[in-house]
This record gives C-alpha cells, structure tokens and sequence, in this order.
C-alpha cells in the first residue's frame, strides 16, 4: 500500500471560546490558542461560527483572519447569513456541516443527496470566491457520490460513531464503522476528492484512522483542547502530531 505525504492536523479552537463564553468576557482567547497551535505544530485551524454563536464568534473568525498564517477551514451551516460571511473573509477552505440548534455537537454528516440543487448552487460561489469547498458526510457511498456531483473537491468523513462506540467499549461497532470510514476514503479518493476524517478523535483512536493511505488532513477538537488542560496546549498537540506520524510509518500496524 502507497502511502500518501504527511498528513495534515487541523486543530478546531472553537470550545476554546466555550470555556471562555461559561462567563462571558474575554479570555481564554481563541485566536491566542490558534497561534499557540500553530507554533506547535498545527496545518490548519478549523473554527465552526454556529448561528447560535455558543462558542466561536463573529469578532474570533475576524481575528483569526488577521493573525493566522497557517489556512482557516472555516465550518459553517449551508445558510445565506453564513455564505455571505465567507465570501467576506474568503478563508483557505470552507467545510459545509449540517447544524441543529439543540444538539451539543455536529451529530451527524450532511444530507447532500436530498439537498443536491440546493447545495451545489450554494457552494458556487464560494468556489468562485477560490476557497476551498469540503462537505462534512457520514461514510456512505450515496453522499460521496452526490459530493462528488456537486462539485465539492474535499469530504470529510464523519469519525463520530466509530470514536463513540470505542470509548464506550463497544469495540465490534467501532471496527465496523473503520472498516466503513477505511473504505469510503478509499472509494472517495477513487472518484477525485480529497479526503478528511474529524469528530471525536482521541490519542486511542487517531491512529487506525491516520493509517488511511488516502487521508490528506484529520480535524481535531474537543479532546486536545480538553487534554490541554493537563499538558498544556503545546504539548497536547504534539502528542497528537507524534501519534499521527507513527502511524503513517510503512512498520505501523494497529493495536489487535
Ligand atoms: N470536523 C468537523 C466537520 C466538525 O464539525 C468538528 C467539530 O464538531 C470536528 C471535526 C472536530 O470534532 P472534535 O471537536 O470532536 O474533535
């Protein structure tokens, strides 16, 4: 098996600005720990400007632009409010996720095949504007093909149920949803699309899912920003970063 170049980290700041918003005010400073990360070693930053604004705001998506010099992978809902936004600031790449106000994070991937006018109309110009369009997608053959149909150059994997089920021990599951994830990458990079896999990966699990040869980047959030509080920032990512690269090593082989 050929083993792809250096897979990229993206590290998603936005419960950075959760912490911060349990008492309002400014600090911790998301765009503070965006270029800690990036010192440390991050690709990329992801941040999701929610319409409920619950943790990254207008005024940290402006910052960011200003002071990042890695790429922004702005997440947004496919909305027009959210559209004009990112033809405002034109961010590296913009990943389109599915959102519902009551849940607590992104539950699940989006819906391209029903949506697919709607969506291929709605990336155009955001493609014009020259970011880069990803859609957040379960791994499922029927969304990878309608992504593909409407002209998005990048999928993101959704990686929730697999890290789900391994952290509650259900480890049947969580081998059947990699096999999935481990085979959609393969079928998506077949037809052209560059391949990321994000949400709820963890140091126990990032490394069966960087082992996919096709996977170009993994967006990671919540638990580095958690682990941050043990290690520190820095450190946090570069323990993710070393667990990555391990596992892109041809000797790698995953834990039976
Ligand atoms: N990728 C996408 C598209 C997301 O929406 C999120 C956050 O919901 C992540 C990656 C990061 O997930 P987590 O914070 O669980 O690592």
């Amino acid at each position: 098996m050929g083993f792809a170049g250096k897979l990229r980290l993206g590290v998603n700041i936005d419960h950075v600005a959760t912490v911060r918003n349990a008492r309002g005010g400014a600090y911790p400073d998301p765009v503070r720990a965006a270029k800690l990360a990036e010192e440390a070693g991050a690709d990329g930053i992801t941040a999701h400007l929610r319409e409920d604004r619950r943790h990254i705001s207008d005024a940290d998506i402006d910052g960011l632009m200003e002071a990042l010099e890695v790429p922004l992978n702005f997440e947004m809902a496919a909305t027009e409010e959210m559209q004009a936004i990112a033809l405002r600031h034109k961010p590296h790449a913009v990943c389109i996720v599915p959102e519902k106000r009551e849940e607590k994070t992104t539950e699940g991937g989006l819906e391209v095949a029903r949506e697919e006018n709607r969506l291929a109309h709605f990336i155009g110009p955001l493609r014009e504007a020259g970011c880069r369009v990803s859609i957040f997608i379960a791994a499922d053959k029927r969304q990878i093909d309608a992504a593909n149909r409407i002209g998005a150059e990048v999928i993101e994997l959704h990686s929730g149920a697999y890290c789900d089920a391994f952290q509650e021990g259900r480890f049947d599951e969580a081998e059947r949803e990699l096999t999935a994830l481990r085979e959609m990458s393969s079928y998506a990079h077949g037809l052209g699309l560059e391949v990321h896999v994000g949400h709820g990966l963890t140091y126990d699990t990032v490394q069966p899912v960087a082992a996919f040869p096709e996977a170009m980047e993994l967006n990671i959030g919540h638990f580095i920003i958690g682990e941050a509080i043990f290690r520190g920032l820095g450190p946090a990512i570069a323990e993710m970063r070393r667990l990555m690269d391990a596992a892109r090593e041809p000797g790698y082989r995953a834990a039976e």
